[in-house]
């Protein structure tokens, strides 16, 4: 998904407009001084702020409005109509806020902007000092969260990755495609954490945990004490095993910049590559590396692609669209071994491969929680304040298992929007803001030029009901149990996704399902 490039249309809102021009409740799109603004009226009360977001610059007037926020149609950003704050990422930054003025009926946005204030309560804790392990999605998302509220202690970020924070969905998509260049990739401006006071150890490991001496033993020997910490350390690709990779033809795992930096490069080289696993990465991958002209097949141990997650009726689509796009399916087997310049399959047929790219999944980071003796359980264990076993220490994204009050159960998820979430509301809970983690699970994912967004959470489901129709890339997909709708993945329906999400939150009634 691009960036909204279009540039702004409507009225200019420095002339006036009749009051009459939008309804209570409704917005407008308009301009003022080149710039893209967003009217919207509550009762008496007008609001202007930025029609671009603050992630991919998606266009907010195509949003939805629920009380006094606007949600981004493209990936869920939420911010304040009356002041323009991110609250919600993927939201990286405030938008601008202006000032409306009503004369003689009629509503005037001069131009002047409004400065969002920065949070400080003395009533709330403030820990001597907070060390974030894993600065990737969450842990980045924490710590420009601690700095927003007015935490003024010392924030340390340790992370291996000498890189991040960047924008790790990109690495699969149009970055590895080719048509996003590198400089579009790191998270924030290259002076923020410095203007922050946010330490950053880069390329450095946290490889011991003290619970009860509050302290962090590092991949150099040095240690940090702190008051408060957060566990943000993310995920790590499942490898074939050795019976199966004899290490005769390069397999990439695709995590980091680094790793897609790799792919590219081995892609400059090779005509064939091997995408195992049809999953959401496996499949971008094999996008990605057919704009780049390579002859892509992929393997695939499910019967149709991503079916586990979105079931047989999108299943079927993507596969078909991939096809579409030339790549060449190997479904319902596995790769026996990989060899010197083929993959041979498990029925003994053989795809020859320059290269292999493995998306079969991930694991968790635990080995730190786990050694430091915190309750883990198929990932680490938070309560719905998003803190662990140890008081004092918070955990947030994929390595999170929270108890989600929509399911009733507890779930942990791998996507972004999610550690971006749990990450400002865990720096929210370190300062003792006592926020129970109640955000609506979202993911999006993005094939050629077919963006798919997931509400919700359905590991099952009795049934699937298809709004629309999937072919002509116009749908809704519920996924159903118990007569409720747990989950809703969409194509091109932006609002209807973002009416399901408020609906979960409760701020609207649940659509109707038609039998
Ligand atoms: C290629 C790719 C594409 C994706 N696309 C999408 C998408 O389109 N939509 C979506 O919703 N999700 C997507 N995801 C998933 C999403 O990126 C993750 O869910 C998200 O990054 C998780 O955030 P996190 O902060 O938990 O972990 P990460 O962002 O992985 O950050 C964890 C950080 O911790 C560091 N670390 C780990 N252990 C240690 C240690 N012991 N000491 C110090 N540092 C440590 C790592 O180096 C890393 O930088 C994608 C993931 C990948 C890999
Ligand atoms: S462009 Fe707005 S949330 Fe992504």
């Amino acid at each position: 998904m691009g960036s909204n490039q279009d540039g702004p249309t409507g009225p200019d809102l420095t002339q006036g407009i009749s009051q009459d021009q939008v309804a209570d409740g409704g917005s407008l799109a308009g301009q003022v001084a080149g710039e893209g603004v967003l009217l919207a009226r509550r009762g008496d009360e007008w609001f202007a702020i930025s029609t671009a977001c603050s992630h991919y610059s998606g266009p907010l007037p195509e949003g939805l409005i629920v009380g006094e926020t606007v949600r981004c149609p493209w990936h869920h950003a939420c911010f304040s109509l009356r002041t323009g704050e991110s609250l919600r990422p993927p939201g990286l930054h405030d938008v601008s806020c202006y000032v409306v003025e009503v004369r003689d009926g009629k509503i005037f946005v001069p131009g002047a902007k409004v400065k969002p204030a920065r949070r400080s309560d003395s009533r709330r804790t403030q820990p001597k000092s907070i060390v974030i392990i894993g600065g990737g999605a969450a842990g980045d998302s924490a710590a420009a969260t601690l700095r927003r509220e007015g935490y003024d202690g010392s924030i340390t970020i340790v992370d291996a990755d000498a890189d991040a924070p960047y924008d790790r969905p990109n690495c699969s998509k149009d970055y590895l495609a080719g048509n996003a260049p590198e400089d579009w990739l790191p998270l924030r401006p290259a002076d923020f954490e410095r203007t922050q006071r946010i330490d950053r150890l880069r390329g450095r490991r946290a490889s011991e945990l003290d619970p009860v001496a509050r302290r962090v033993r590092l991949d150099d020997g040095s240690t940090l004490d702190y008051g408060a910490l957060l566990l943000a350390t993310g995920a790590s690709p499942i490898r074939l095993g050795s019976d199966v990779d004899s290490g005769k033809t390069p397999v990439y795992y695709l995590r980091t910049l680094a790793d897609s930096r790799a792919i590219i490069a081995a892609a400059g080289n090779a005509r064939r590559v091997v995408v195992v696993g049809a999953s959401f990465i496996g499949l971008e991958v094999a996008a990605s590396l057919r704009a780049r002209e390579l002859e892509v097949h992929v393997v695939g141990s499910e019967p149709l692609p991503l079916q586990r997650v979105v079931g047989p009726e999108l299943g079927r689509f993507v596969k078909a669209l991939h096809e579409e796009h030339g790549v060449v399916f190997h479904l319902g087997t596995k790769p026996r071994t990989v060899g010197a310049g083929k993959v041979t399959l498990e029925d003994g047929s053989e795809l020859a491969a320059d290269f292999v790219v493995a998306g079969i999944g991930v694991r968790p980071n635990l080995e730190l929680a786990e050694s430091a003796g915190l309750k883990v359980d198929r990932g680490l264990e938070v309560s719905e304040l998003l803190e662990t076993s140890a008081p004092g220490i918070f955990a947030a994204g994929d390595i999170a298992r929270w108890p989600d009050p929509h399911t009733g159960e507890r779930i942990r998820v791998e996507h972004w929007v999610v550690a971006q979430r749990q990450g400002r509301a865990a720096a929210r809970n370190m300062l003792g803001n006592g926020e129970r983690f109640a955000a609506v699970p979202f993911f999006w994912s993005q094939h050629y030029d077919v963006p798919i967004n997931y509400v919700g959470h359905a590991e099952k489901w009795d049934r699937i009901e298809v709004e629309g129709n999937i072919a002509e890339r116009d749908c809704a997909v519920r996924f159903v149990r118990g007569g409720r709708t747990l989950a809703l993945a969409t194509i091109y329906r932006d609002k209807e996704s973002l009416e399901f999400e408020a609906s979960l939150e409760g701020a609207r009634p649940q659509p109707e399902i038609v039998l």
